[in-house]
Order: C-alpha cells, then structure tokens, then sequence
C-alpha cells in the first residue's frame, strides 16, 4: 500500500477507505487530504457523505501557495523562501513587493522599472477627489479608503479582463500606486488639509510621507506586505474566486482587515493603551484579561504560538525611532504589559505573544499619525500580499468559486400551520 496515505476506517458500517495525503514542500507542514476525499464515506447510497467542521478554518487549507511560509511555533516568516529578518533589514518595500509578486528579487534595472511603473500611477482621477470630498469630515479612513478603492472599479472597466495578464498587470501597478494616494487623501480630508498631489520624483514611502507630512521613510512596511492565508488575504481569494475585478476584490480585503481581531488591532492597542493610563494601572488590566472582559489587543495569533517575528523587529525599530522622537510614555506602559504577560500563566498557557500590531501602533503614534489611520497604514503594504496571492489563485488549476459546504441544524421538513392568506 502506498505510504502516502490515510485508513479511515468508518465504524458505522465498518468500511474502510484508502484517501491519498498531499504533501508541500515541508511534509511537516503542508500534509493534507482533499476534504471531497471524505464524501466516499457514507451509510447509504442516498447518504451526502462526510464533510469537515471546520469554523474558522483552524485547520483548513484553502489552497496550495508558494508565496509565505509561516511556522507559528518557531515564529519563522520567510517571503518567496527569503526570512523577514533579512528582508526588512537590506531589503526597500518596492524590493520586497517585487520579490513577493514575481518570486525573485529585482535585479536594478527591474526594480528601476518596478517603481516607474508604480508610481506613474499614484496620480487620482480628479473624480475620485470628489468622491472622496463628499465623505463626512470625520469618516474613518478605513471606511473612506474600502469605499474608494472600490470605486476605482467603476473608473477602469477594463480590469474585467482577468484573462489579459497585460491588463491585470496594469490594475496591478494602479493598485499599488493609488493606494498611498487614496491613504494621505483619507488623512488630509480629515484634517481638513488641502491634498498633496503624488510626485513621482520621490521614493515609494517617501512620496507617500510627503503626500500626508513630508517625513523620513519608515522601513518596518517590509513586515506588513504578506501573511499567508490570513483573513482578508482569504477574502482577497474567496471574492476573487467569483471572477470579480482586483479593485472590488482589494476593497473587501481591506474590509476584512479593517475589523480590530486583524489589523484593526493596532488602532486598539493605542486606544488600550490609553485606557490603562500608567503602568501601575497594568496589572488591574491583565485582571480583566484573564477574567475574560477585555482582550488584550496586540497578544495572540491564530498562527504564531510564539513570539510573531515582526514584533520582535518593529519593537527594534520602535527603540530607533524614539531617539528621533523622544521616548513615547505609552512604550512604558506597554513594555510593562508585556513583561507581565509573558511571566504569566493564563498568557503562557494560551501561547498569547505579542503580534504584529502590539508595538506598530506606538511607532505610529510617536510619528503623528492619527489612531484611525494605522488599519490604513496597514493596507498600503499588505497591499501586494492580497495582489500576489489573487493572482497566484486566478493561475491556479485547482481553484474554483469559494463556496462552502454547511452542517444543517434546522428544522426538518414541516407543513405550514393552517391556510395564512396574507392581503
Ligand atoms: C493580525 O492571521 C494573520 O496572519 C493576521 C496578521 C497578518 O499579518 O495578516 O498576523 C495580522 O491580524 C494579527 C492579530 C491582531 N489581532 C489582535 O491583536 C486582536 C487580539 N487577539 C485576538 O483576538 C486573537 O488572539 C486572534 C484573533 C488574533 C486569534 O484568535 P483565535 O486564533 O481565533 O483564538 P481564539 O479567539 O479562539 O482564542 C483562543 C483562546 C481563548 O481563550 P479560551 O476560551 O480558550 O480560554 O485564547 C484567548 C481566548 O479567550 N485569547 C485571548 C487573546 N487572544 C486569544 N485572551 C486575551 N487576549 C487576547 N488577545
């Protein structure tokens, strides 16, 4: 018998069946069976067959990628086999961008090319100025940027042909180009700010910080650019499935991201943070946590049931900015959180680490950006991640349309009580 396989053997009827295990590049990981594998396993001719229960998809894979390989318990992160320590150390975002899209790194005159491309398409259609002029002064830019990127959808109707790779190309090099745009729009509406045009002459974040402040670049954006199957990248997937155009698609990802158990969490840290109000406030706050009444934003990953490998970098970066800055009280408050956290047991014991989003937020904080902009802050670098993992769905065979299956638990069949003619 080949070894590659699993014996189920089904106890209602004793049958047993032979179902292959698909394996990925590490068998460790990427051991599978097809879940349809499951439907031979019936009690009767007329029986559906098994399915799996899976809310959540704790432990589902929705598809095969070669873009991310995650391993939460040794918090390892490498894009396109390349580990995030080095990327974000010697690498830009646009390098990186280009890295995790076409799965090798720029050679100088690609990326020259690269950021050409790009930035030639960070200008707005003056009607998207409009459109956003009409949001209420104080929108949440996550909303202003979902509903905006959306719209773009409606100004390129050639992004419709999936099957030209040019024109996907092209919605591809506008995605990223507008995105930074659509960001500093959002933040200068709320403001009240005039918006600063795009100027192509400066680099990818450069052109970016100066749209919104004129600032110094930030290189931890590198971090944000990809994560696997996480859920907006999912959603990024599962719209995309239906054949719908990448702009319509993008904007739900950014809608998934925007919910605060994603990347909405880095906006909660600072409003948590602020709560707490001094360190010796912390520990009444772990309190609640472990009494379950509040969560502790910025700890625990579905994935990483160890340090997340970012937070350990952006709170590297964290200590560089605050010499520019000037140490950030809220840093304080959150070092104490941590220490306390990670000498804990109910932290210990649920593997809760610091994420992505416990320290991000207090960077942006000390840089001056507004709390609601840090989810947008976000969506601009994970913008090639959704990008990158559409286009490596729309390539693959096995894809179809997302259409989950569901365990019934509703009422049986039952007749309508009386005759109810309704007038
Ligand atoms: C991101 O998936 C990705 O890759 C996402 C991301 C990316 O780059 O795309 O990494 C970005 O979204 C990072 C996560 C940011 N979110 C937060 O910081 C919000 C706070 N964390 C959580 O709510 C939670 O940890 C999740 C949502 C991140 C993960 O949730 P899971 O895996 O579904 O786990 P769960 O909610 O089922 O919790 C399991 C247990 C529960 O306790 P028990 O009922 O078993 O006793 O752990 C507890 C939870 O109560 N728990 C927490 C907690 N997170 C989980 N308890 C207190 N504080 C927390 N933060």
């Amino acid at each position: 018998m080949d070894k590659n396989t699993l014996s189920i053997t089904d106890n209602r009827t004793g049958t047993e069946y032979v179902v292959p295990i698909i394996a990925g590049t590490y068998p460790k990981y990427g051991a599978a069976i097809n879940a349809l594998a499951l439907r031979q396993i019936k009690v009767g001719e007329d029986d559906f067959g098994l399915m799996t229960y899976d809310p959540g998809f704790t432990n589902t894979a929705g598809c095969k990628s070669a873009i991310t390989f995650i391993d939460g318990d040794r918090g390892i992160l490498r894009y396109r086999g390349y580990p995030i320590e080095e990327l974000a150390e010697r690498c830009s975002y646009l390098e990186t961008a280009y890295l995790i899209l076409h799965g090798e790194l720029p050679t100088p005159a690609q990326l020259a090319d690269w950021q050409r491309q790009i930035m030639r398409h960070a200008l707005l259609h003056e009607n998207t100025k409009k459109l956003m002029e009409g949001f209420h002064h104080d929108a949440h830019p996550m909303g202003m940027l979902v509903s905006t990127v959306a719209a773009l959808s409606t100004f390129y109707p050639d992004a419709k042909k999936l099957s030209d790779p040019v024109l996907r190309r092209l919605q591809i090099c506008r995605l990223m180009g507008k995105m930074p745009t659509i960001a500093a729009y959002a933040y200068r509406h709320g403001m009240g700010l005039p918006y600063v045009y795009p100027d192509d002459e400066l680099s990818y974040t450069g052109n970016f910080l100066n749209m919104m402040f004129r600032r110094t670049e930030v290189k931890y954006r590198v971090l944000h650019a990809d994560h696997e199957q996480n859920c907006s990248a999912n959603d990024m997937r599962s719209v995309g499935s239906s054949q719908t155009d990448p702009y319509v698609a993008t904007a739900a990802a950014a809608a998934a991201l925007y919910g605060p158990l994603h990347g909405g969490a880095n906006e909660q840290v600072l409003r948590m943070l602020r709560e707490i109000g001094s360190k010796d406030k912390v520990a009444d706050y772990i309190k609640r946590v472990k009494a379950k009444e509040v969560r502790l934003m910025g700890f625990g990953h579905r994935i990483y049931k160890n340090y997340d490998p970012r937070a350990k970098i952006i709170k590297r970066i964290a200590d560089q900015v605050f010499e520019v800055t000037g140490r950030n009280p809220l840093l304080d408050i959150a070092l104490e959180l941590e220490r306390i956290a990670l000498a804990d047991d109910y932290f210990i014991s649920h593997k809760l680490y610091p994420n992505v989003d416990f320290y991000s937020g207090i960077i942006y904080q000390a840089l001056d950006f507004p709390v609601d902009l840090f989810p947008v802050l976000f969506a601009i670098p994970r913008t090639i991640g959704w990008i990158t993992q559409w286009e490596e769905m729309l390539n693959d065979p096995d894809q179809k349309i997302a259409r989950p299956q569901q365990v019934y638990t509703g009422h049986d069949c039952r007749p309508l009580p009386g005759i109810r003619r309704t007038v």
